[in-house]
């Protein structure tokens, strides 16, 4: 039962929650000492939670799905994942290339053999349910590997030989529209029928949305790579139908039945709001509307989308997944509550008045960090709970033979 992978995904959660606090207060001007966090307050969530996650349950899931036994826990891939984000970790702070580009090339191969593992997992008989999700985590894990490549050449140069006019948003955009939209999307995919107890509302659109969605970040991908909206803007209209085509598949069975709308379908919905803010602005500031704050939204939108987004999906589905692991005999359910729910919304709200009313800037965005850091905590409390219960029902099963032995 143990999975190494967990533990570093609630290590990094345990980060993530400090880097907001530490947000908060370098805005509030408590703390002006540690600015130069911003690197890892991003990838805490990104690499740290998720990625590690993704790595942790795709093998047990798509096995479990494709009616498999059990992969073993792979700790060559392990090691090389959390030795690449360790010295990632050490180098970017002094902008260390050499570090970079040895952290940057142990994920890649992480992320190769991982690929290459549920390449294996297929589904050998026809009468079990396929994993549905398999083929957007493969896709997604090689969009990782493209928003590799240029993350780590982002502060080296790479970006001159690839000729990429705007790395920084390639990499961005490889890393949220690629690897984390077709992620997510897999998950829900193949998580919605245990915690929703049906199945979408049209399972037969799951081929095109697939198809939708790669093609759309490629387009979002290319966009920046030439600086054209000739791929932005097809790429843009591509990602989000399928994104809003997978919503509704999500949406529409639960209508009408109340006791489905918990806090943490909440989560896992109406995070993808803050996909679409960015989204809906983004035609002004490809106009140039005069007066309108482009350079602030290019700066800042990325931390709303990481916390609003990535994080709050994250809030529904990590301890879902750590049921899963730690107390497998138990319903599945999704994390959050009200609290986390209208705490972690606010705190968006106040990262993007933030933006627009420039001379109050440092008070909402230090108030949005303070928003997100408290809505964290709840999450961060669960997993405690489930990881500490499942360690519980372990230590009493080991505890049985010894009872059982000294009682004879
Ligand atoms: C080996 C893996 C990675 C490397 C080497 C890397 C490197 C970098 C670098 C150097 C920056 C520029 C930071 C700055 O300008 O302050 C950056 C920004 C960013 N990265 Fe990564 N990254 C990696 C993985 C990821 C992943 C997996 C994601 C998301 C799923 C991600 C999302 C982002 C975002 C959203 C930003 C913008 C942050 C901001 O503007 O504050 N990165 N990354």
């Amino acid at each position: 039962m143990f999975n190494p992978y967990f533990l570093v995904t609630f290590l990094y959660i345990a980060l993530a929650v400090l880097g907001a606090l530490d947000a908060a207060l370098i805005n509030f001007n408590l703390l002006p000492f540690f600015a130069g966090l911003r690197w890892m307050r991003v990838h805490f969530i990104t690499l740290g939670a998720l990625t590690e996650l993704v790595f942790g349950i795709l093998p047990l899931l798509v096995a479990s799905r494709n009616g498999l036994p059990r992969p073993k826990i792979r700790w060559d891939i392990w090691l090389t994942l959390n030795l690449g984000l360790l010295i990632l970790l050490l180098g970017i702070p002094p902008i260390n290339g050499v570090l970079i580009t040895t952290g940057g090339t142990l994920i890649f191969t992480a992320a190769v053999l991982l690929m290459i593992q549920l390449g294996r997992l297929r589904n050998p008989r026809t009468e079990t349910q396929p994993s549905a999700g398999r083929k957007f985590y493969i896709l997604g894990l090689a969009y990782l590997l493209l928003g590799i490549i240029v993350g780590t050449g982002l502060w080296q140069g790479w970006s001159v030989w690839l000729q990429i006019k705007v790395p920084l948003e390639v990499h961005i955009h490889a890393n949220n529209w690629g690897f984390m939209s077709l992620v997510f999307a897999g998950l829900l995919i193949d998580l919605y029928p245990s915690f929703a107890g049906r199945s979408l509302a049209w399972p037969r659109s799951i081929t095109p949305i697939f198809w939708m969605m790669t093609l759309g970040a490629l387009g979002l991908v290319l966009g920046p790579w030439f600086q054209s909206n000739l791929f932005s803007v097809p790429g843009l209209i591509l990602h989000l139908s399928a994104t809003i085509w997978l919503l509704l598949n999500v949406i529409k069975p639960l209508v009408g039945d109340r006791r489905l709308w918990t806090p943490g379908i909440l989560h896992l919905i109406t995070s993808y709001v803050w996909i679409l803010a960015p989204v809906l602005i983004a035609p002004l500031i490809i106009l140039e509307v005069p007066g309108f704050p482009g350079a602030g939204i290019e700066q800042n939108a990325p931390q709303a989308l990481i916390y609003g987004w990535v994080l709050q999906f994250g809030y529904a589905i990590i301890p879902l997944l750590f049921r899963r692991v730690f107390q497998p005999e138990s319903p599945s359910k999704l994390g959050g509550n009200w609290f986390s729910l209208i705490a972690v919304h606010l705190g968006g709200v106040f990262l993007w008045a933030g933006i627009f009313l420039h001379e109050s800037q440092a008070t909402l965005h230090g108030v949005a960090y303070g928003l997100w850091f408290v809505s964290m905590l709840p999450i961060a409390y669960e997993l405690w709970q489930i990881v500490r219960s499942g360690m519980n029902n372990l230590q009493d099963k080991n505890a049985v033979p010894a009872v059982a032995e000294s009682g004879d």
